[in-house]
């Protein structure tokens, strides 16, 4: 499917009354299935205090990565940084949490509270083919970053 279509079809979902968290797991497993290449689909929510993010709803394969600080590994550089990180090769990531071998790019974008600047969580994206996210992924999902905002700041700790 591609962005035009999805993003349609995302929307009807943001739309669709349900409890913050079965939302985005429906998000998940939507985008997940839809678009190839997104083989995990996750999103991390921010505990304000400790520095941490901790894993929320998910498509894919379980990971070891439920708790990761600010500042470690890609998702927790983009959430310090307030800034989306694209890694071609996760290969040669020095600042690197690995989830599985078969996972070879990743694209991470965080989420800023409604209206804010403060990172209130982020979305993770895991491919297991080489260089799989590029500039209309980056668009496309930092537009769902802000739909979501409402969503990831109800669950924030
Ligand atoms: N690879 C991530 C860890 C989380 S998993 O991709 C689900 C990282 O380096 O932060």
């Amino acid at each position: 499917m591609e962005f035009p279509k999805i993003e349609a079809e995302v929307l009807s979902l943001i739309e669709t009354e349900l409890p913050p968290r079965e939302r985005l797991q429906s998000l998940c497993a939507f985008l997940h299935a839809s678009l190839p290449g997104y083989d995990w689909f996750g999103f991390y929510i921010a505990r304000r205090k400790e520095r941490l993010l901790d894993l929320g709803p998910f498509a894919g394969e379980p990971t070891e990565h439920v708790l990761i600080p600010f500042g470690k590994g890609i998702c927790g550089q983009a959430a310090e940084k307030g800034d989306s990180f694209l890694v071609d090769d996760v290969s040669s990531a020095s600042n690197y949490l690995a989830c599985s071998l078969k996972v070879k790019s990743e694209i991470v974008v965080p989420v800023f509270s409604p209206g804010g600047r403060e990172v209130v969580g982020e979305i993770d994206i895991d491919s297991h083919r080489i260089a799989a996210f590029g500039a209309a992924d980056r668009a496309f999902l930092e537009r769902l970053a802000l739909r979501v905002a409402a969503d990831v700041e109800a669950l924030r700790l």
